[in-house]
């Protein structure tokens, strides 16, 4: 018998519940054919139990997630509350309390899957991002003062220490060790990129580049080094996606990016990520959002959740069955879905989800 693990299942709002439902079925699957267990506990976090309770979050959620092993989380947002409580309130304040450091967001295009993107394949479109996720400009340190008069003034400030930087950057190059172009076998070295943007924000970059060089020299001779701007990145994501391998950033540069790399991956339908905390717990998501129109229509597109449930079984070291998950959805793609717009697959949510279970 394997191993079990617990999972706190936060299906949240919109079409969260039903994307959750079919990440739950591959789950299902790979449990029965890897013999683990997944032991899952729902938690009914998000908009509705807000307008219903009036509490956010309680004081003790946290608390009470750390008693998992990870997080698997359908999506936050909900068209009855005003934009920003939830996001703060819930998916934020997750990642601050859990610590979560890194977000993890591969940019892969899928076999049969359209990109935007011209003579552009699965071969070229083919890297990971990992997004440092705790701080920066999320941290929220600033503050508007002389407020509604001619003079007011906002500040937002970018604020980065070394300690997080050097986390940030140990994991990207571990992952990149590990996972990176030579690892896969289709490359003769891993390369580990910092985007970053040290022609203008000459302090939190500096600072960057200086841990970047050091660490990388130190620790991780083997990993190829290189530096991008992180405007000259989009050109490039959309240009010659095939430059890249591993890619690490701060957390809005991150949040950014991976918006547009999801965009040439297939869109929204299909990119997953991992809030990271690699000694502590995770929590997984498809990073599409909450998708109100499509609710309840079992129409939306599951396979963004289903990815994020095999990330959740490569981060636990379930390593195969996370490698069943991905490759059942590869086929699924390759030779079943016609697109992977919401209404348009040519399949009802449940019926990927049946699809890529079997498969597993
Ligand atoms: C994301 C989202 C969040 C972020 C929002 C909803 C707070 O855009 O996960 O990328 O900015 O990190
Ligand atoms: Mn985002």
């Amino acid at each position: 018998m394997g191993k079990t693990y617990k999972i706190a299942v936060l299906p949240g709002d919109g079409t969260g519940p039903e994307v959750v439902a079919e990440g739950r079925k591959a789950l299902n699957a790979a449990e029965t054919k890897f013999g683990f267990k997944l032991e899952m506990t729902d938690f009914d976090f998000g908009g509705e139990r807000y307008l219903r309770t009036g509490e956010i979050l309680p004081e003790t959620a946290a608390d009470d997630l750390r008693r998992f092993d990870a997080i698997f989380l359908g999506a936050i947002g909900h068209p009855g509350v005003k934009p920003g409580i939830l996001e703060k309130g819930i998916l934020l304040r997750l990642r601050f309390e859990l610590d979560q450091y890194i977000n993890l967001r591969p940019v892969r295009l899928f076999p049969g899957v359209d990109t935007p993107l011209k003579n552009k394949g699965p071969e070229q479109i083919n890297y990971v991002v990992v997004r440092e996720n705790t701080g920066g400009i999320y941290t929220g340190t600033g503050g508007i003062s002389m407020k509604g008069t001619p003079h007011e003034v906002a500040v937002q400030s970018m604020v980065y220490n070394r300690f997080q930087v050097e986390r940030c950057l140990r994991y990207a190059f571990d992952y990149a060790r590990k996972f990176g172009k030579k690892a896969q076998g289709i490359a003769d070295v891993n390369t580990l990129a910092l985007v970053g943007k040290t022609n203008v924000l000459t302090y939190v970059f500096d600072l960057w580049e200086r841990a970047f060089h050091e660490i990388g020299e130190k620790e991780y001779p083997d990993v190829k080094r290189e530096y991008y701007h992180v405007d000259a990145t989009c050109m490039y994501m959309v240009k010659s996606p095939e430059w890249f391998d591993v890619l690490v950033t701060s957390n809005m540069f991150g949040d950014i990016i991976t918006d547009l790399g999801a965009e040439t991956q297939g869109g929204m339908g299909i990119a997953a990520g991992g809030n990271i905390n690699p000694g502590g717990v995770s929590m997984f998501e498809p990073i599409g959002g909450s998708a109100p129109k499509y609710t309840g229509q079992n129409i939306i597109n599951p396979l963004a959740a289903i990815c994020a449930g095999g990330m959740m079984l490569e981060t636990l070291g379930e390593l195969e069955a996370a490698r069943a998950i991905e490759n059942a959805v590869r086929d699924v793609t390759a030779t079943k879905i016609k697109s992977l717009s919401a209404g348009k697959m040519g399949y009802s949510t449940s019926q990927v989800g049946d699809l890529v279970a079997e498969r597993v």
